[in-house]
């Protein structure tokens, strides 16, 4: 396993996840750096949206470990890791469809005092305060997104492009250090491709570490100078994209999972 030249950020060790029988995850170990982008490829079923899962703590391990700027996060529950700067987004989006793409955004809040109907009974002014500056910061990171038109508008407006950006969005609302993207680039037109690539480097511009899966080799090579190979669960290389799909035991893996 390769180091970044940064100190990690995330540090996940012999992550394992069998479903029944079989391995998803079989001891995927990898340094992401502070503000490094690391890419994820490798064919449909190699067990990378799983590994985001392990990470993000939406499936439980069977085995490893995971640490955010050095904190034990093994067993943490996937709200404890939000708080603690851990952002995801989803291979498919899901918004609130009947929610406006502001309110959208604003559900991510973190630490939100108005939650709490005891806080909203004896402050009710700090609780307006606070949904008044949730607000405005919402508006900030949808201006930052290019959403900023469609504030008002319900989620189920949006295209596939703009739902990958109110992803974005809502993952930046929580402030997070790291964020985990699975396949941005999917299901999003050409003209929203180039906004798309802009905007995580834009994110990571702001010392944002970013892991990566994603099946467009644009957005890799634009985005990633390193990334790592998933096949059958395991990390099968790893290195400068235009160095690994060279490699012909990495070719392999994507022809085996052609039709003949
Ligand atoms: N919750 C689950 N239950 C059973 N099998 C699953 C589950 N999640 C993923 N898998 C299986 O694990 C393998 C890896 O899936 P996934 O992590 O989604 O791969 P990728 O994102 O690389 O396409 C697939 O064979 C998939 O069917
Ligand atoms: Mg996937």
């Amino acid at each position: 396993m390769s180091q970044p030249s940064q100190p990690p950020i995330l540090q996940a060790r012999g992550l394992t996840k069998s479903f029944g029988g079989f391995r998803a995850v079989n001891d995927i170990s990898l340094d992401l750096g502070t503000s490094e982008i690391l890419g994820v490829i490798g064919p449909n079923g190699a067990g990378k949206s799983t590994l985001f899962n392990l990470l993000a703590g939406a499936v439980p391990i069977d085995a490893g470990s995971v640490h955010l700027a050095g904190v034990n996060l093994t067993h943490a529950r996937p709200e404890a890791r939000i708080k603690s700067g851990m952002g995801r987004t989803f291979q498919i989006p899901r918004p609130f469809p009947r929610m406006t793409v502001l309110e959208n955004v604003m559900t991510s809040a973190q630490g939100q005092r108005g939650e709490s109907l005891l806080s909203a009974l004896i402050a009710p002014r700090q609780v307006a305060a606070q949904e008044r500056a949730n607000a405005n910061r919402a508006r900030d990171i949808l201006d930052f997104v290019s959403l900023s038109h469609l504030e008002d508008q319900p989620a189920s407006v949006l295209s596939g492009g703009q739902r990958k950006l109110l992803e974005l969005a809502r993952v930046m609302m929580a402030d997070p250090r790291l964020i985990l993207l699975d396949e941005p680039a999917a299901g999003v037109n050409p003209a929203l491709l180039d906004l798309i690539i802009d905007r995580i480097l834009a994110i990571n511009r702001l010392g944002i570490a970013v892991l990566l899966i994603e099946h467009n080799m644009e957005m890799i090579a634009r985005l990633c100078p390193r990334v790592i190979v998933m096949a059958a669960g395991k990390a099968l290389a790893e290195g400068a994209p235009a160095e690994v799909t060279r490699r012909a035991d990495v070719i392999d893996v994507y022809l085996e999972g052609m039709p003949a």
